[in-house]
């Protein structure tokens, strides 16, 4: 791919680029920020350790000239406010539906085929206000944090169990937020069910982590997580990239998927170079579709914040 983009050049946006530039996934990456000089610092930063790090991927940043974007094939949306101490994921929306709603505005304007992969929170609002600025196609427009959460579970069971993460599988659905649910059942060692390997009340409290996983990282750091963020974009740019039709879980709009309806919401997808191919759709016990529908209404309740917020003025799209 000629070249990929990504905006925001915080801690997670940074993280991404530089991770893009490792696995040589374009000709440029572009870094952009709106504080001056920052995306152009980072980028020079990663371009010098093109020779140590064995890549050839042109890092460049800007301030805000989208123009420097123009005919990128995928971009990756992180500007905005990052989560801070006794601050829930949802008291961002109101600062940072405006930031996604305006910067996905300028990507589309220079950039009209690219797939638009969402990282600011609160995740799944936030894709959706991505999605109702770009006014495109839902599976070119999606959200990243299954693959971040799922990480953060693998991390965990690999700890408990002594054992690789490389032989976990894991799936997990939902919303980004306290209600994401990791999926047990789906949950395997080498194929072997976690429920085999581990007592009921150790997977409880591991899956109890994995849903404060994010708040646990900012009570530690005064801000957010950013090296498992940025490298899972990048995981999902490149599944993009090399069209590897890899399955994560990823925040997808739904039309009547699991029984729910004009929602962005993570589940199970296949990602190619068509964004995403494939909704998969798992058969659920009736706990597992009721966890997932009471996250759904969650998120729901979020919508309807940006909704009210009436952000996109009088159009009526979606
Ligand atoms: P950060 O504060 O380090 O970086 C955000 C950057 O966005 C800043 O450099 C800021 O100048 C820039 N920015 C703000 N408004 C902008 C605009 N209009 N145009 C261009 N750039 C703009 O924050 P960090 O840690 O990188 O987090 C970024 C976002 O990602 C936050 O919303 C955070 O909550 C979210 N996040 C989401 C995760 C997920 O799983 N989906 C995981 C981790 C973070
Ligand atoms: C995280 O899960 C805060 O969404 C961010 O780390």
């Amino acid at each position: 791919m000629e070249r990929i983009t990504v905006i925001g050049a915080g801690n997670v946006g940074a993280t991404c680029a530089n991770v893009i530039a490792h696995k040589n996934l374009a000709s440029e990456v572009v870094l952009v920020d709106i504080k001056e000089g920052v995306a152009e610092g980072k980028a020079l930063d990663i371009w010098q350790t093109s020779s140590i790090n064995n890549f050839d991927t042109r890092v460049v940043g800007c301030t805000n000239d989208y123009l420097r974007t123009k005919g990128s094939g995928v971009v990756v949306i992180t500007s905005g406010v990052p989560r801070k101490p006794g601050m829930s994921r949802d008291d961002l929306i109101k600062t940072n539906a405006r930031i996604i709603y305006e910067v996905t505005e300028k990507v589309v304007k220079y950039s009209p085929e690219a797939i638009i992969v969402v990282v600011s929170n609160p995740l799944d609002v936030m894709t959706y206000a991505a999605w109702k600025a770009a006014n495109k196609p839902a599976h070119k427009v999606f959200g990243m944090a299954g693959i971040l959460d799922t990480g953060r579970y693998t991390a965990f069971l690999a700890t408990a169990l002594d054992v690789s993460p490389k032989d976990i599988h894991a799936l997990l659905l939902g919303g980004h937020g306290d209600s994401m649910v990791p999926l047990r059942r789906y949950t395997s060692v080498k194929g072997i069910p976690i429920t085999e390997l581990l007592g009921k009340d150790e997977i409880d409290k591991i899956v109890e982590r994995t849903r404060k996983g994010g708040g646990e990282l900012v009570n530690l750091m005064g801000t957010s997580a950013w090296y498992a963020p940025g490298a899972a974009a990048a995981q999902m740019v490149e599944s993009i990239v090399d069209d590897q039709k890899r399955i994560f879980p990823v925040c997808a709009r739904l039309n009547g998927e699991y029984g729910i309806n004009d929602l962005y919401i993570g589940v199970p997808v296949k990602l190619g170079k068509n964004g995403i191919e494939e909704v998969i759709e798992l058969n659920l016990n009736q706990k597992e579709y009721n966890l997932l529908h009471e996250s759904a209404n969650q998120v729901r309740a979020l919508v309807k914040v940006f909704d009210n917020m009436n952000v996109a003025g009088s159009d009526d799209r979606g």
